[in-house]
């Protein structure tokens, strides 16, 4: 098997669930979307891009939506996840993957960078997640799975913005997740390694600058530093979100579970 190829898995209970999948237009998110739309889940994607949310929801194997929505922005997660849930007939699952990231050595940040790294990933998490739990306690189920990050377990050079809205993503995660807990909810998070995506071309570029190296030399760096010995893909993490949602993982909430392919953390 390719380490682009869904792992096999087969979770039964999944099947016929409504999911919403934030950020899902490419990347992990996508992937998780796949994954889910395997199990027989019918997804909503729902982005910032439409357009490539549109794109994506069609071109999952059965029947699928896509919305747009900016996570920052209160009405807009209202409207869309409304919306949602009115094409899919009802929300079982919510993954609130949507994220952002800027990089700059600290002394250098600036407002601009700590803020829009802080809205998408550390309010957008709370908005999305926040909307769900509501639904989720009016209707007695539901579950959660919130992608945070390696940096939000130990903080990153040039991304010690991005590490503090990641960090508080698990804090939020945790104390969400012991607040439902009662009620059968579940809230976990996925901690991803260094993932093969748009949002790492990105890092990539930037990090190259930064350190002085070319950008090849900064990707060969990234998989010397993984155990497994290889660079992450966006479906290693895909079938580690979609065991936390099914109820393979039904005494779990509360965690932050790294899939970093070894790359050591707390
Ligand atoms: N790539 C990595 O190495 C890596 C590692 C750890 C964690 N993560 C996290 O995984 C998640 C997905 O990252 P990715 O690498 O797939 O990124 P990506 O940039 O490839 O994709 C991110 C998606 O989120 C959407 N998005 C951005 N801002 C949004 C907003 N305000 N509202 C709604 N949608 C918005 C984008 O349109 C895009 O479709 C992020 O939370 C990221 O922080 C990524």
């Amino acid at each position: 098997m390719s380490p682009n190829d869904l792992p096999v898995q087969s979770c039964p209970d999944l099947k016929s669930k409504k999911a919403i999948v934030t950020g899902g237009a490419v990347g992990i998110g996508y992937a998780i979307a796949r994954a889910l739309a395997a199990q027989e889940v019918t997804v909503t994607i729902a982005d910032l891009n439409e357009d490539a949310a549109i794109k994506a929801a069609e071109s999952l194997p059965g029947s699928h939506h896509a919305v747009a929505v900016d996570v920052r922005e209160r009405g807009s997660v209202d409207r869309a996840f409304t919306d949602a849930v009115e094409k899919i007939g009802g929300l079982d699952i919510l993954i609130a993957n949507a994220g952002v990231s800027t990089m700059r050595p600290a002394v250098d940040l600036t407002d601009e960078d700590w803020d829009f790294n802080m809205d998408v990933n550390a309010r957008g998490v709370f908005m999305c997640n926040q909307w769900a739990a509501r639904r989720f306690l009016e209707q007695g189920h539901g579950v959660i799975t919130n992608t945070a990050s390696l940096a939000a377990k130990v903080g990153a050079p040039f991304l010690a913005h991005y590490s503090a809205s990641k960090f508080a993503v698990v804090g939020w995660t945790q104390g969400l997740a012991r607040e439902l807990a009662p009620k059968g909810i579940r809230v976990n998070a996925v901690c991803p390694g260094l993932v093969k995506t748009s949002m790492q071309d990105r890092e990539i570029q930037w990090e190259a600058t930064l350190r002085g190296m070319t950008p090849e030399e900064v990707f060969q760096d990234y998989i010397s530093q993984t155990p497994l010995g290889r660079i992450e893909t966006p479906e290693d993490v895909a079938g580690v979100v979609v065991f936390l949602c099914s109820d393979a993982a039904r005494f779990m909430t509360g965690q932050a579970l790294n899939v970093t392919g070894g790359i050591y953390t707390t």
